[in-house]
């Protein structure tokens, strides 16, 4: 019987687990469960055994892949896979997949929360500002950055966008305004809300010369990856400016100087939530589970990413 693992240092809802644990069973499959792991060796011994692997945000490394020979395909329970090696997957034989959409919803749900918190000076009983008539730009207008642009428009914001990867009428017919350039999109909108993937062309890709450029009240909204800020321009914008917010699904690294110099400015999850519902755990859980079947059945590889 084949088995496929559940790989979660930071677990799925316990909803979700039962949903996943059934459809594997159902199919015929064998369930293993590793959450909460500590140490990577806890992964590669599990990994060793399984013929099928689904992943969160875990470290999916050369070392991990190469220490199985049973694996075929490796299931990245969401959209980005920047946590996967991939060539050492290709060297390996191992197709690796994503669930793109699946979580979508839950990722625009916390960034539209966030803003209206810091809108709100964090509920500290202090007057705020509202969201209706303020615009909002979408760096990148792939799953999560729809449904952003969807909750926006039910707030009232004028909503922008820039995507050279998606048609202009795409964007267009949901009523989202299309920008020519990035710059365009910082230096015309007050809230910026990040989407694009972490990869070799965009980590470290936004620094000083976009951020300083934002209107006034700038609010840069970061449900993407830390990696593709570039930290140390971050914070000469947040020094030369006092009206700079940022807001983080997840810390940077130099975090302790924004604790210590820009109270009131910042926002951190001390985990990634933004994916971290039961609905968003289902979808993606479930959808792995059903991509991998379908792939051990069909040789259906619509989702891989290798
Ligand atoms: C994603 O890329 O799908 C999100 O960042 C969610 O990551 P998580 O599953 O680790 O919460």
């Amino acid at each position: 019987m084949k088995k496929i693992l559940i790989a979660t240092e930071k677990p799925f809802a316990a909803a979700a687990v039962s949903q996943i644990k059934s459809t594997i069973e159902e199919a015929g499959y064998a369930f293993e469960l590793l959450e909460k792991y500590t140490d990577k060796s806890e992964l590669i011994a599990a990994a060793k055994t399984a013929d099928a692997m689904i992943i969160r945000s875990d470290k999916a490394t050369r070392e991990v892949l190469e220490a199985t020979d049973t694996l075929k395909v490796i299931v990245r329970a969401g959209a980005g896979y920047d946590n996967i090696d991939l060539q050492a997957a290709t060297d390996k034989g191992i197709v690796a997949m994503n669930t793109p959409g699946q979580n979508s919803n839950a990722v625009a749900e916390l960034a539209l929360g966030m803003m209206v918190m810091m809108a709100r000076n964090q509920y500290n009983g202090k007057a705020g500002t509202e969201l209706k008539g303020k615009k909002l730009g979408i760096h990148a207008y792939g799953n999560v950055g729809r449904y952003v642009a969807a909750i926006a428009q039910g707030f009232g914001m004028e909503v922008f966008a820039f995507d050279p990867f998606v048609e202009k009428e795409a964007i267009e017919k949901d009523g989202v305004k299309v920008v020519g350039s990035v710059e365009e999109l910082y230096s015309s909108c007050q809230y910026l809300s990040l989407h694009i993937p972490a990869n070799d062309k965009t980590k470290q890709s936004i620094g000083f010369d976009l951020l300083s450029s934002m209107p006034a009240g700038a609010v840069l909204v970061n449900t993407a990856r830390k990696e593709v800020i570039n930290e140390d321009e971050l914070l000469k914008v947040m020094e030369n400016r006092t009206d700079f917010i940022y807001i983080s699904d997840i810390a940077p690294d130099n975090k302790a100087i924004f604790a210590e110099k820009y109270e009131g400015r910042h926002f951190f999850t001390p985990k990634k939530m933004g994916a971290q519902t039961a609905e968003a755990n289902i979808n993606a859980g479930v959808a792995g589970v059903k991509q991998i079947i379908d792939f051990f059945e069909n040789g259906n590889t619509q989702f891989q990413v290798n």
